[in-house]
Formats: C-alpha cells, structure tokens, sequence
C-alpha cells in the first residue's frame, strides 16, 4: 500500500518559529492524525532550509557561521514541535548529506537531459525572499514586489533551468488535474500567472558560498529553491529505498507566499526529473496579530511557546485552525482564543462530557449497558452525517468546516440531554428508558473522542481514558454505536478550564507598561551639584536644597531624604535629578525636579555620578 505522504514547507533557520510555522505545521499534523484514523498508513515530514544567502547573512551579523546558526536554530523548531505533539515521521535539514547528495544528482540528472545549461544572469533579486524577479513585476522603484524591500541588481554566470520548455506541460497539467492547487482562488492565480509565460530560471550562484556546490562546477552553489524543494524527494530516499512506496506527496502544504515555487518550479523540476508529480498543494492565508503584520520591529510577534504555557496547547490548535477559514488569512487575539476556550471549549464540549459522566455515576453507578431495544437514534444517524461533513470537508483541507460540524453534533447530544430529561425518567422509575439514554449519551461520546482525536488529541485521550475505551482505534470503531456491550465510566478532572478574560488583561497589561527608548528619552536626567542643603521646618522627612544643574540660576528642590541623610553630607555632591519635571509644592515650597535614590525597605542611596562631571551633563 502507499504511503500518505504529507509535507509542511521547511523553515528558515534565521528566525525563531512563530505563530505563523506552527499554523502550517499544526494543520499538517492535525490531516496526518486523521489520515492514520482513517487507517491510512502516513508518512510525515517536516524540517528546516538552512542555505542560502539570507542564512549566510544572519549567520554573519551574529559571528557565526553559517551551519552553527543552523545548529543552533534547528533546535527552537524541533522543540516547538515536540511541545505542540507533532507526529511527523522524519525531520529534514538541507545541510544533511544524504539531501546534498540528492541535490547534485538531480542537477545532474537534469543537465544530462539538457534543461539545465549554462549562461549569464542579470537581474533583480530579493534577499529575504531568495527569489528574482522581472522589470515588469517590480516596476520603477526597484523593490520586491512581495515584501517591499529593496532589491539587488545581480550579474553572473549562471546555470539555467529551461523552464520555459514546461510552459504547455504545466497548463496541461494543471487543466487535468483542477484540485491540485487548492483553495480554487489560488488554483486560477497560478494558472494565469503561468499564461503569462515562463522565462527560464536561474538556479545558480557565484557570488556566495553557502549552498550546495554544482557537482562538476563547484564554483557555483545551487540556488536555494531548487535545493530546498528536493527535500521532500532526499528525506524519502531520492528515489532509492522505500521511496516508491511514498512518493508522490499527496499533500504539500504551504503558505500563500510560497506557493508559486510549489506549484510551478516543483512540478516543473519534477517532470524534468521524469517522477510523478504531487496530489495537492494546498496554501493558506497570512495571520496578522491584533490587526498588524508580525514583525520584529514591531515586536508583536507571537511565540507559540508562550502560548501553551498560557493555554492548553489543544486550545491553541483548536482556535487557530477554527478560527479562520482554512485559505484565508487571519488575525490572531489572545481575546478571541480566550473567547473559544470558554465557550466552545469549556460550555460546550467540557461540559457534555461532564454532565454526561455525573449522571451516569450518579444514575448507574457509572455502568452503563447497551439496551435490548433501541427506541431513537437520532444521536446515532447524527454521527455518521457528522462523519461523512467532516470527510468531505477534509477532502478539501477545510479544517475550520469540519470542527463547526464536530462542535454542531456535541451541540445536538447537549440538547438531546435537555429533551430527555434523564432526572426525570430517574424519578418516575423509568430504568429502561433511563438506561437507553445513558448509552446513547455513551455511544455519542465515543464517537466525538474518536473524530476529535486529529484536532485536539490531549482532550481525546483524556475523554477516552474517562470512557475507558482505548485511544487510537480506527473510524469505524468510533462510528458503531453498538460496540461496546458495557462499559464503566469514571470521571476524572475536566477537559478544558474557563479562562478568566479579565485577569488575563489584567496581566497584560502589566506587560505592556514596557516603554519605548522614545518615551525613555522623554524624561530628561541631568547631573547637579548641590550647593546648599537645609531641613524643611515641622517635616520629619523634607530637605530643601540648592542645586547647579547648568543653568543661569540655581534650582530649589525637595526631597524626602531627612531620614536618611544630614543636610551637610550632602553639600558638594553630584547627583542625578529629572529636570523636565512639572514644578510642585511641597510644604508651601516649590520643588523644581527630583533628586533619583535607589530604595530597599528601610535603605536610601543617592545617585551619585562616579566622577565629578560639569553640572548639567545630561544622562544617556
Ligand atoms: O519560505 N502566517 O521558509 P520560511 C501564516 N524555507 N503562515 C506563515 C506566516 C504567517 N504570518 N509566516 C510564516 C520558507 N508562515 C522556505 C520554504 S519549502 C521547500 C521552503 C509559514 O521560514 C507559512 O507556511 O519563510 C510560510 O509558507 C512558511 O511559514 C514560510 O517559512
Ligand atoms: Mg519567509
């Protein structure tokens, strides 16, 4: 049988995983756990793209080279991906030799055949996106027409990949084969995008080092792309081993920035290779945070390790893959996460299986026992709708279609709950009835423990232990309803805790009271040397003192320092004091700034300057 084989894009190495790469690689997951639910056998690959320029750079800027960097930084994904449970099978790095290896066999494979040759380049190429691009796409200013920075004019010697020979080949392709680049908007971009012609692409370069070598010109190091596509090729075995039995992919998924390397380079070089191309490419949206774009300098960047310290890391996954409509681009706020935890979470889910639990224990000792009769299966024919929505919409990566479904079948078992009223059929003695609702309330909590299982796998162990039914059985185990004779249930804890909205903004807010360097330098220090110093009548704490800060005059200033220092040990000495103060009163005097000490319980000190310094020497 073949493999499903299932791919997330490898991740640079010059940055940390943020919310964004733990998207694409949550949603990866979450088909490779349904597939395999499905009984599918799945091969499951994520890694790291650790060449390049861009690396060569970050590698630089910090002093390392450029393999430490990587060293280093492949260590914060598999990491994450520990933290999130993420099954992938193997985890690729293009530093690794058996990838390079695959690499250069391909390159060669592909000069032999005469769609790789050799030329001069020039153009305009984007660094932090390692792609080129035409005059027409960039237009007067010179910059990327994707990320707005500034590109670089680029002229070498280059090798070329004939691409403009597969032109007819892809649009033929693409014609036969309409759902593999989905969502459909995307589908119809990338077909026109290649109408519009196809000029051959460089694929490599002398002007740095850290790549590849060309195998029989090692002056050239291989571009980054056609390096990093061969991943999901190398970590099969490139062509040898077990790779016939998982490739081709079925599923790439990609974000929509990627795509066009995906599902027009890729299945380029793949028939220039003669291997058969994959089943989907499947591109999703862009998460903004609150409403911006993530960036480091704006410093709102979302590290999802943060989250699930925060949130249970099923919260998380859950609220990033219903939240937003698989494909299109979404916005991330701890408010909203917060929001779904309660109410889908905690009131919904949570909550059928606590109460459907607390009566069977109170009811039947926590036994329940399949009925002689059955006399509505409303629950049992909901189940498998639900199953057969939550398939097609899977069929197509629709993660957000298929968890409304779920959540609209546990909807249905707490509603079926308050129509049978099963404290009512306790009073009136009606056992039988009784006993037929606790076990299709049984039955129906199976049935979610076993769908939910691919979107939030901690909650569905947890329910399956409480159920005692065993965690990893396949679909149709969770679809019969009438499978399990008796079982016993036991509660134990709750699946998922309100999250207290206020408290939590409350925090955040403490947080925030970070400031800029700008506010920072709003407050003017300045040195100042005190010239007189006098204690304030009937204070117990104030001195008043006389001081030099540079200017024509001397300044009056009050400070609360009796306590800790005699008038006279003051006198001469240079302190530190915020001079664009409001002036205030104090004791009928008027304060003109304040002096800076350092305070712990019962202990003052002054600031003091190490040396003597002009007065009125500003701090920075
Ligand atoms: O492009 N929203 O790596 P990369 C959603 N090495 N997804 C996001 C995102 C955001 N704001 N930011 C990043 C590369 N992603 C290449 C890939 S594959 C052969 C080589 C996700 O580290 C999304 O999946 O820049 C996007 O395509 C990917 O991270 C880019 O990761
Ligand atoms: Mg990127």
């Amino acid at each position: 049988m073949k493999k499903y084989y299932i791919t997330t894009p490898i991740y640079y190495v010059n940055d940390v995983p943020h919310i964004g790469h733990s998207y694409t690689t949550l949603a990866a997951d979450t088909l490779a756990r349904y597939r395999r639910l499905l009984g599918d056998d799945v091969f499951f690959l994520t890694g790291t793209d650790e060449h390049g320029q861009k690396i060569q750079k970050a590698a630089k800027q910090i002093g390392l080279q450029p393999k430490q960097l990587a060293d280093k930084v492949v260590e914060n994904f598999k990491k994450l991906w520990e933290r999130l449970d993420i099954t992938n099978d193997f985890f690729v790095r293009t530093t690794d030799d058996y990838h390079e290896k695959c690499v250069q066999e391909a390159f060669e494979y592909i000069y032999k055949k005469g769609d790789i040759y050799k030329g001069e380049y020039e153009g305009w190429y984007c660094i932090p996106c390692e792609s080129y691009y035409s005059e027409i796409e960039i237009g007067e200013d010179k910059t990327c027409p994707v990320c707005g920075r500034k590109l670089d004019l680029v002229k070498e010697e280059s090798y070329f990949f004939r691409l403009s020979a597969y032109q007819d080949k892809l649009l033929d392709f693409y014609e036969k084969n309409p759902n593999f680049v989905i969502p459909q908007t995307r589908y119809n971009e990338i077909k026109s995008f290649v109408k519009m012609g196809l000029k051959d692409l460089s694929i490599t370069r002398t002007s740095f080092d850290w790549g590849v070598p060309v195998p029989f010109d090692d002056k050239h190091v291989i571009y980054v792309w056609f390096d990093a596509l061969l991943n999901y090729v190398s970590a099969i075995g490139c062509r040898k081993g077990d790779f016939d039995s998982i490739w081709p992919a079925d599923v790439h998924f990609v974000g929509k920035d990627i795509l066009r390397f995906h599902a027009v380079y890729w299945p380029a070089f793949l028939m220039a290779l003669d291997l058969p191309l994959p089943k989907h490419v499947v591109a999703h949206g862009w998460w903004t945070v609150d409403g911006k774009k993530m960036s480091k300098s704006l410093g709102n960047v979302v590290d999802p390790n943060e989250m699930i310290e925060k949130y249970p890391r099923d919260a998380y996954r859950y609220f990033l893959l219903r939240n937003v409509p698989f494909g299109l681009d979404g916005d991330f706020s701890e408010r909203e996460l917060i929001e779904r935890i309660n109410s889908d979470l905690v009131n919904d889910f949570g909550n059928l299986l606590n109460r459907s639990l607390t009566m069977m224990e109170k009811y039947s000792a926590g036994r329940v026992k399949r009925p002689q009769a059955v006399s509505d299966e409303t629950l049992r024919n909901l189940a498998s709708e639900t199953f057969e929505k939550v398939k097609k919409h899977l069929d197509v990566f629709r993660f957000d279609e298929a968890l409304i479904d779920i959540f609209d079948f546990i909807k249905s078992a707490n509603k079926y709950i308050t129509v049978k009223e099963p404290w009512t059929l306790k009073k009136q003695g009606k056992e039988d009835e009784l006993g037929e609702v606790l076990y299709m309330l049984y039955a129906s909590l199976k049935f979610i423990a076993g769908i939910i299982r691919p979107f939030l796998p901690d909650a569905a162990a947890k329910m399956s232990q409480m159920l005692g039914i065993k965690g990893d059985e396949k679909i149709d185990y969770y679809l019969d309803f009438y499978n399990v004779d008796e079982a016993e249930v036991k509660r134990s804890g709750v699946l998922f805790k309100r999250i207290d909205q206020k408290e939590k903004e409350e925090k955040k807010e403490e947080k925030e009271k970070r400031i800029s360097i700008d506010e920072f330098f709003n407050v003017q220090l300045k040195v100042a040397k005190v010239l007189e110093a006098e204690a304030v009548e009937k204070s117990k704490k104030l001195l008043k003192l006389k001081i030099d800060i540079g200017e024509e005059k001397p300044r009056t200033l009050v400070a609360g320092l009796k306590e800790f220092y005699k008038p006279e040990e003051l006198v001469g000495r240079y302190i530190i004091v915020v001079a664009n103060l409001k002036p205030a009163k104090l004791m009928g005097i008027e304060s003109n700034g304040m002096l800076l000490a350092a305070k712990d319980g019962k202990n003052l000190a002054l600031l003091t300057v190490e040396k003597p310094v002009k007065p009125g020497a500003s701090i920075s």
